[in-house]
């Protein structure tokens, strides 16, 4: 009987399901969410005991629905709040339905997820939380403002959380996690040309994954895994702004896989 339960949003592909399959192997019970039930309801199979939950997560009362499944569950012991998709192109550009659900997704819905599992793990002296934010949220990135700064929400969210949890004495972890280029579906499903990323900055989900845990077993509260993006992390909090606005500005003239 496994007792300890991890819910792990987005795990119907990519990041999350990486994050599904190396929690089973740690003994894990999952409860699974994202929208392709089809997809979820197999891995449930192969990683039973775990639960398909399928929602969107871009919809107020699809996030209510999972936030009570949380409250529901007696020791949620880790929730990765990991869906998430990008929109590559202007902001001016990029619909603006589009743009809503990703600020929804991206914020609302990891507020709602992380206030509803800390409920529980704070007065149980127990638990951590993973939020999957991005490299993108460290910088201005042209062609990718509205997702970088909802991932900038996400680091500056989790790492206050963090330093919150220390303040109390809680032994309760939290983390935002900052991938930098993984393969997954997030570039197809973003219309992204993936072959217009160099191969050296590419890392796969198993390695962000293990990182991740990793980090977290050492408590710590902002995570880039693999060492190009730990030194990118590092230049962007000591090279002045300009500096990295410019370099940005130079590399998205150059990538720019929407106009291309
Ligand atoms: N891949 C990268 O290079 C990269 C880099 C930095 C950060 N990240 C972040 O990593 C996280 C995981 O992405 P990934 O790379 O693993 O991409 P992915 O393979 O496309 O996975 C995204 C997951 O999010 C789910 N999702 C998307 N919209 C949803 C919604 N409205 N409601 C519920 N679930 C939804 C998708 O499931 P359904 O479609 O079935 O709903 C899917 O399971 C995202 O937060 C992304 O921003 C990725």
């Amino acid at each position: 009987m496994k007792e300890h339960t991890a819910i792990v949003t987005g795990a119907s592909s990519g990041i999350g399901e990486a994050f599904a399959r190396r929690l089973h192997r740690e003994g894990y019970r999952l409860v699974l969410v994202a929208r392709r039930t089809d997809r979820l309801e197999s891995l449930a199979r192969e990683l039973a005991p775990a639960e398909a939950l399928g929602a969107d997560l871009a919809l107020d009362g699809e996030i209510e629905r999972v936030a009570v499944r949380i409250a529901a569950e007696p020791g949620p012991a880790l929730l990765v709040n990991n869906a998430g998709f990008g929109a590559p192109g202007r902001f001016w550009e990029t619909d603006a339905r589009t743009l809503d659900r990703m600020h929804r997704l991206h914020v609302l819905c990891v507020q709602r997820l992380t206030r509803a599992a800390l409920e529980k793990m704070v007065p149980a002296g127990r638990g951590g939380v993973i939020n999957v934010a991005s490299i993108s949220g460290c910088f201005h990135v042209p062609g990718a403002v509205a997702y970088g700064a909802t991932k900038a929400w996400i680091i500056h969210f989790t790492a206050g959380l963090h330093l919150e949890l220390r303040g109390i004495g809680s032994p309760v972890r939290v983390q935002a996690l900052c991938p930098g280029f993984t393969r997954s579906g997030f570039h197809e499903a973003a219309g992204m040309v993936a072959a217009a990323i160099p191969r050296p900055l590419w890392m796969t989900a198993e390695e962000v994954v293990d990182a991740s845990l990793r980090a977290l077993g050492r408590n710590h509260a902002v995570v880039f895994p693999g060492w190009t993006y730990r030194m990118t992390a590092a230049l962007g909090r000591v090279l002045p702004r300009f500096l990295t606005d410019a370099a940005l500005l130079a590399y998205s003239r150059r990538t720019n896989t929407r106009d291309r």
